[in-house]
C-alpha cells in the first residue's frame, strides 16, 4: 500500500571528509555494500518499489549503482566475481528509481518538499541511510512502521531511548504510550537542550509521512539551525491530528558519526563470520 521511499541524499557528509570530497557519503561501504542500498533492501522488504532520491551536486555515484555497468558486468561474467552483483541486480529489477536535486541546503523538511513531485498525493516513507537499522529477529524497521500505519493511517516516526546527554543530536518527541512502544505524539523538539528535552525518545531516520505534511512543510517557518525541519512539520501535524511515535524492534548504527559506522562495520562483519 506505501509504495514510495523518499531518501533524503543531498548532504555534504562533512564529517567524513576527506573521504566524501567526491564520493556520496549514502556510497561510503559497510563490508562490501553501500549505505544506501542497505536502505533500499529494507524499503524492498517492506513492500516498497518506487525509490524517490533527493540527490545534489557530486551524487552521480548514486544513480550509477542503481544501474547496469555494461562494461563491468561484460568483464565478469561467467567469473566467479559475478554473484557479487546479484544482489544489487535484484533490487535493480525490483524497483524504480526516480530522482530530483535539491539546489540548496535547507534543511531535512525542505530536502522532503523538494521531494513532492516524486511522491504526489500519497502516503510514503521517508529514510536517512546514515542510520543503519538492522533486525534479525523479524522485520525490518520500515516493514515494522508500514504494519503500524495500516493500523492508525497517520504519520509515524521511528523512536529510540538515547542517552540524555545526547538528546541534542535529535529530534525528541513525549507522548502518551498507548500501546507497548506505541505513544500519540503530544511535543516534539528538534536537537533541544537536556534541560528543556520533552524525554529521552529521539527519532532516527525512518518516517511514514501523509501526504498533507508537503502543505504543513510549505507553513513551517526555519527553526534550528535557520533550517526547515520536518520535527517542527510533524509538530503542527501532531496538533492537527494526529502523529505516533514507534519505538522499533532491532538495532540501529549512527553511520553518520565514525563511532557509529565503525560499529556497524564490525558488527556486519561478526555476522558475516557467523554464516
Ligand atoms: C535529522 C532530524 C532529527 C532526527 C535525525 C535522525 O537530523 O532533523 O530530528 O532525530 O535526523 O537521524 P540530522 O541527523 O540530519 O541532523
Amino acid at each position: 500500500m506505501i509504495k514510495r521511499c523518499l531518501f533524503p541524499a543531498a548532504g555534504y557528509g562533512t564529517r567524513f571528509l576527506p573521504a566524501t570530497k567526491a564520493m556520496p557519503k549514502e556510497m561510503l561501504p559497510v563490508m562490501a555494500k553501500p549505505l544506501i542500498q542497505y536502505g533500499v533492501e529494507e524499503a524492498v522488504e517492506a513492500g516498497m518499489d518506487i525509490m524517490a532520491i533527493i540527490t545534489g551536486r557530486g551524487k552521480r555515484a548514486i544513480e550509477d549503482h542503481f544501474d547496469i555497468s555494461y562494461e563491468l558486468e561484460h568483464q565478469i561474467k561467467g567469473s566467479s566475481k559475478e554473484h557479487l552483483l546479484d544482489d544489487i541486480r535484484e533490487l535493480i529489477n525490483k524497483c524504480t528509481f526516480t530522482y530530483t536535486r535539491q539546489i540548496e541546503m535547507k534543511g531535512l523538511g525542505d530536502a522532503i518538499y523538494k521531494g513532492r513531485v516524486l511522491i504526489g498525493n500519497e502516503p510514503f516513507a521517508v529514510l536517512l541511510a546514515d542510520d543503519l537499522c538492522t533486525n534479525t529477529e523479524g522485520d525490518g524497521v520500515l516493514a515494522q512502521m508500514v504494519k503500524v500505519y495500516e493500523k492508525y493511517r497517520c504519520s509515524i516516526v521511528a523512536v529510540q531511548e538515547v542517552p540524555m546527554d545526547q538528546v541534542n543530536k535529535y529530534g525528541v518527541i513525549s507522548g502518551k504510550e498507548i500501546d507497548s512502544g506505541l505513544y500519540m505524539v503530544d511535543t516534539m523538539v528538534e536537537k533541544p537542550e537536556p534541560e528543556e528535552a520533552p524525554s529521552n525518545l529521539a527519532i532516527i531516520g525512518r518516517y511514514i509521512l501523509t501526504p498533507d505534511i508537503f502543505e504543513l512543510i510549505e507553513q513551517t517557518e526555519p527553526g534550528k539551525g535557520g533550517e526547515i525541519q520536518i520535527t517542527d512539520a510533524l509538530m503542527a501535524q501532531a496538533k492537527k491530528g494526529m502523529v505516533m511515535a514507534y519505538k522499533f524492534k532491532g538495532r540501529r548504527f549512527d553511520c553518520g558519526s565514525i563511532d557509529g559506522f565503525v560499529e556497524a562495520t564490525n558488527y556486519f562483519y561478526e555476522k558475516s563470520k557467523e554464516k
